[in-house]
């Protein structure tokens, strides 16, 4: 009997732990490098290093996809009549995890590592780090998407790093494991990370 409970215990830990959270720290608005010079840097970059995006980093660039800039929850980038219907999903070695903008966090959605899904091109193999971006809003949610991947992408040309926009991985997969809602697309991806 007591076996069993263990057991079922052990099993209810699994599950509550998968509703992990990582707060992540306040994002640094310190950078100096001018739009202009983010703008004359910005390429997709396929010769990663395999060193891991910290929280720090991710909580910068999270924030400059899709983070919150006033007081009224309004984001970096503009949404249709404000709905503010874009997701980003991190996948990385610790699992899937979903931006939640308003509490600057990390909500844990699996903790199996799917990055295998992103690597029909060789150059992914040492990516630790890669943006899911869904929406459900039929005209305007790869608008969305895009702009968020484009702050991304400005972001990583600021601050010397590597990215990749990416429509090429196991999409319906990757659909599964989100387990999407009906309504609910896969935009695109995004593969982020350091220079080799
Ligand atoms: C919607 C979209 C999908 C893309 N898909 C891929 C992809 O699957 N694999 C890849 O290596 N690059 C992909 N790219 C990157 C483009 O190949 C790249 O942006 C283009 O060659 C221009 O190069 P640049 O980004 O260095 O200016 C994609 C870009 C966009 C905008």
């Amino acid at each position: 009997m007591k076996k069993i409970l263990g057991v079922i215990m052990a099993g209810f830990m699994a599950t509550s732990a998968l509703a992990a959270e990582i707060k992540l720290p306040l994002p640094e608005k310190t950078n100096t490098t001018t739009l202009i010079q983010a703008l004359e840097n910005r390429y997709s970059e396929r010769e990663f290093s395999d060193k891991v995006v910290d929280n720090q980093t991710l909580s910068n660039l999270l924030w400059a996809a899709y983070g919150v800039n006033r007081e009224d929850g309004r984001r970096t980038i503009p949404t249709a009549l404000n709905k503010k219907d874009l997701n980003i999903y991190v996948f990385n070695k610790d699992g899937i995890w979903l931006y939640d903008a308003t509490k600057n966090s990390l909500i844990q959605q699996s903790a199996e590592n799917y990055l295998k899904l992103f690597q029909l091109q060789d150059y992914m193999e040492p990516v630790s780090t890669v943006l899911v971006y869904t929406g459900s809003n039929e005209d305007y949610a790869a608008m969305h998407a895009g702009s968020a991947y484009q702050n991304v992408e400005l972001y990583i040309a600021a601050n010397n790093m590597a990215s990749v926009v990416r429509g090429y991985f196991e999409r319906e997969k990757v659909r599964e494991v989100l387990k999407l809602p009906d309504g609910q697309r896969v935009i695109i991806s995004q593969a982020i990370g350091w220079k080799k």
